[in-house]
């Protein structure tokens, strides 16, 4: 199977089990960062994309970035994406994150402003907790695994998936609105506290009804704990 074939075979799989799952913007993102359906796509052409409707740069990694390179990226409002896409044996599971992780899961809602801020502010309170308060990194790195990587929302018609870890994934996808996947409303004070098991299907997955909500739990969380490190002004909507 070549690069391409695996890129197709997951868009053609993820696209149709998420269609009722994922949440709408989602759709609404993915079709703006206008990825291609059936072969891997060039970055710099998407770092184009992303650049012109979102003010992002991508960075393109090896692998796994180190935590004080990737908040400082983050804060910079640069995306580190992993150059490289799973291999043949590892389809429809990769044991480390890749290019399809990434660029199907993460850089879509780099297109919207609501998330990409949160993205950017996740960037300036992890400097922050490195430099004043590195108590804080456990909390930081669950907020961002329960919500950015494996979080839900309801906003009134049922639970769908906006979580970059869930929305490549279709293990991830079809556990994570099944019964055997327990979905508890968002609770900052809970999320800080849940370790988190990573190469492993979720118990539990938390449920926010709002980007909004996200938004405005984060700054409280942030501002609350990592005083100072709220930066990012917002941006001017893009149109679409
Ligand atoms: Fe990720």
């Amino acid at each position: 199977m070549s690069p391409d074939d695996i890129w197709k075979k997951l868009h053609l799989t993820q696209t149709a089990s998420l269609r009722e799952r994922a949440h709408p913007e989602f759709w609404h993102a993915l079709s703006r960062l206008n990825l291609p359906e059936d072969r891997v796509p060039d970055l710099a052409k998407l770092d184009d994309t992303v650049q012109a409707a979102a003010g992002w740069r991508l960075v393109p990694v090896e692998g796994h970035v180190p935590e004080p390179e990737f908040f400082a990226l983050l804060a910079a409002r640069r995306f580190p994406v992993i150059r490289k896409l799973r291999p043949e044996g590892e389809v429809f599971y990769a044991r480390e994150p890749d290019l399809w992780h990434d660029a199907f899961g993460h850089l879509p809602f780099l297109m919207n402003p609501m998330v990409a801020r949160l993205y950017e502010n996740f960037g300036h309170a992890g400097l922050r907790a490195l430099r004043l308060a590195p108590r804080y990194l456990t909390h930081l790195s669950r907020f961002y695994w329960y919500t950015i990587e494996f979080g839900l929302i309801d906003d009134g018609a049922g639970p769908r998936i906006y979580g970059a870890g869930i929305l490549p994934s279709p293990g991830e996808t079809e556990h994570a609105l099944s019964p055997r996947a327990r979905r508890v409303r968002f609770d900052v004070s809970r999320v800080v506290e849940r370790p988190y098991e990573s190469g492993a299907l979720q118990k539990v997955l938390y449920v926010v009804s709002s980007f909004e909500e996200l938004e405005a739990e984060f700054t409280e969380w942030s501002q609350a704990c990592l005083p100072g490190s709220y930066r990012a002004k917002p941006r001017p909507e893009t149109s679409s």
